[in-house]
């Protein structure tokens, strides 16, 4: 086995994510990142969403250029790859599709190992990148455009869910009251960038604190849109004009107090002293300085993943799958998408099943 370990650490693995509108591929060697490379479908801002159908046919045009470049960038040959990694899910099923194929066509003509990764996976473990090994136990928040969900992760293989959305993610919410404030799409920057210059105490929008560690974002979404409903048709583009910025920054400080909520209560409670937030909602600058503030007054340590990693990328890809290699755990070329895949299995859902 130390034989066979030594070999596998100084694997090079080509990952690809492709699981919503973002062509992505990265080299990790060692575990260490070499490139990483992203490539944003612009048409879905035409949209002001993401149309599945649109996002699987640019992932066929753009695959093949975006490998060569994570290649080129890494400067690394075809034939240098050790194994080929992809994520298998959750994501759109079409989108999905065309990495994971392109994956596993690659590592049958190389005659390398392939392996699936779960995207999420790649998220939660983002903000350890480049440590050596993860300061289990730790509380991992995801916060994503799919995602929002609690848990504590024991070990690489074992981990339970204290909390998830009820109904929207946060990703998905700022993406949605963006949509309503006329913003582009993706919502998340956008609205951050408004709430630059705007006063956070304009409007106070309800902040949903549900019992325990669960999440609503459905709430506050219908009253951003309410709110703009109360102002006369002929008016709403002039008021936009006039508080948008306004309504962005009142927006955005709700949601962060929602969001770091159960954070708090789950610190206090678990008495885990190691916290990794992950997900493209990480990247908001406001989210991350009252994280730090929220665990700084509590004696945690807060993780979270250098800017390239943030938002949807194939490094956090890459590097799940060099541990998942390192311990033996590849994938069968029939493994197959799974738009719905999950964080935690059942019976690994709350204290109980920690317990039980
Ligand atoms: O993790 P991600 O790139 O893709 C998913 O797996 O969903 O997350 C994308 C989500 C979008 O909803 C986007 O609006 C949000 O992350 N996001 C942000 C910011 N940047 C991206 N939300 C708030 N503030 C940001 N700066
Ligand atoms: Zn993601």
């Amino acid at each position: 086995m130390g034989a066979s370990r030594n070999a596998f650490s100084r694997m090079t693995v080509l990952a690809l994510e492709t699981s919503c509108d973002d062509t992505a591929a990265a080299v990790v060697a060692e575990g260490r990142i070499l490139s990483n490379i992203v490539s944003s479908q612009l048409a879905h801002r035409d949209w002001g969403g993401v149309v599945p159908e649109v996002a699987s046919r640019a992932h066929q045009r753009y695959v093949v250029p975006v490998v060569r470049n994570a290649l080129e960038a890494a400067n690394v040959e075809v034939r240098a790859i050790d194994a080929v990694a992809c994520t298998y899910g959750p994501g759109l099923v079409g989108s999905l599709l065309v990495g994971l194929s392109f994956a596993k066509g690659m590592a049958v003509a190389l005659g390398v190992p392939f392996v699936g990764v779960n995207h999420l996976d790649g998220h939660l473990y983002s903000p350890y990148a480049g440590k050596a090994e993860p300061p289990f136990p730790f509380l991992a928040l995801v916060v994503s455009g799919g995602h929002t969900e609690l848990l504590v992760v024991e070990g690489w293989n074992s981990r339970y869910r204290l909390g998830r959305t009820r109904d929207d993610a946060a990703g998905e919410a700022f993406d949605k009251v963006a949509k309503i404030l006329g913003f582009p799409y993706p919502g998340g920057p956008a609205i951050e960038t408004a709430a630059r210059s705007g006063t956070r105490n304009y409007r106070a929008f309800p902040r949903a604190d549900l019992e325990g560690y669960d999440y609503s974002f459905s709430g506050i979404k219908t009253s951003v849109l309410y709110h703009l409903n109360s102002v006369e048709p002929a008016e709403r583009p002039d008021y936009l004009e006039r508080h948008g910025p306004d309504l962005a920054a009142s927006f955005q400080a709700a949601m962060i107090q929602m969001i770091l909520s159960p954070l708090r209560r789950a610190i206090i409670d678990t008495g885990i002293e190691n916290v990794a937030i992950s997900g493209g909602v990480s990247a908001n600058a406001e989210l991350r300085l009252s994280a730090s503030e929220v665990c700084r007054a509590l004696g945690a340590d807060l993780a979270i993943a250098p800017a390239e990693l943030r938002t949807d990328n194939a490094a956090m890809i890459g590097l799940v799958a060099y541990y998942l290699i390192q311990t033996g755990q590849t994938s069968p070329l029939s493994l197959n998408v799974d738009p719905s895949a999950q964080l935690v299995q059942q019976g690994q859902i709350g204290q109980d099943a920690k317990t039980g």
